[in-house]
């Protein structure tokens, strides 16, 4: 496995090769996904659901967050390791966003922090990226606003295609070396990969984006319960899990765990 930081992104793009991107919250998971080849790991907000069991992304903290990010980047030094941060902690002023970048990668030990919005945040990558932090924008569906916009919903259908170009130019033009864009119509994230200089990375957003993005507990069938369209599941996690612990649990039971080979 090679390095990966972020003028690989940009390179990626300039060759035409599309590039896979996890999510990761932890040390042993994240040195799996960097022994598969995976070269950026996200260090999602999405935690607030995966790792912590909240309904939305709103509640979690940047002391949640934080500890996840440093155990990832011991788990996979040669990843870029990415670090959503948090609803509430940089919305409110360019200076507000600096603050809170400086302090996630200073905790987090990460390479690049990940922000929602576009023309309404652009002013604050600007400031982060001109601090000397890599941001990587996420467009489209931003579940940090998931209140404001009512739902889970594509984003970018019929009118509000333009509103969704206009924020991918808008975080191009402030810095980002990429940008996430979730459950959008495939068309025009097409469209918005041909026009960008940097990279898309798409998620619920087609197949002409640059890279894709899936959280790794839908990815790896370790979600119970419904996924959304976008999920495939390429493994079947839970109930490959589920079983080891029935079987354990019967061995225990029955006495034949530990036998011979497993006692001193
Ligand atoms: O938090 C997250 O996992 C994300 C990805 C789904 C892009 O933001
Ligand atoms: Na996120």
């Amino acid at each position: 496995t090679k390095v990966t930081r972020v003028h690989h992104v940009a390179q990626w793009k300039s060759e035409g090769r599309k590039f896979a991107m996890l999510t990761a919250y932890d040390y042993s998971t994240a040195k799996v996904f960097e022994q598969a080849g995976i070269p950026i790991l996200l260090v999602g907000d999405s935690a607030a659901n995966t790792m912590y069991g909240y309904d939305s992304t709103v509640p979690v903290t940047v002391d949640e967050m934080a500890p996840l990010v440093r155990a990832v980047t011991r788990g996979a030094p040669k990843a870029l390791v990415v670090a959503d941060l948090v609803f509430g902690s940089y919305e409110a002023s360019p200076q507000q966003a600096v603050e809170a970048a400086a302090d996630m990668m200073k905790r987090g030990n990460c390479h690049a922090v990940k922000l929602e919005g576009g023309v309404n945040i652009a002013e604050h990558i600007r400031a982060i990226t001109n601090a000397g932090i890599p941001v990587m924008a996420h467009i489209g569906f931003t579940p940090q606003s998931v209140n404001g916009l009512g739902g889970f919903r594509v984003q970018g259908r019929g009118e509000s295609a333009e509103k969704l170009r206009a924020d991918a130019r808008a975080v191009q033009e402030a810095g980002a070396f990429s940008v996430v864009m979730e459950m959008v119509p495939s068309d025009i994230a097409g469209e918005i990969t041909r026009e960008l200089e940097i990279s898309t990375i798409g998620i619920g957003a087609g197949n002409d984006c640059d890279g894709q993005v899936l959280v790794w507990q839908d990815f790896a069938g370790m979600t119970t319960g419904r996924t959304a369209k976008f999920v495939k599941r390429y493994a079947e996690l839970a109930d490959e899990l589920r079983a080891a612990a029935v079987q354990y649990a019967a061995e225990v039971a029955d006495g034949s765990f530990p036998d011979e080979d497993h006692s001193f």
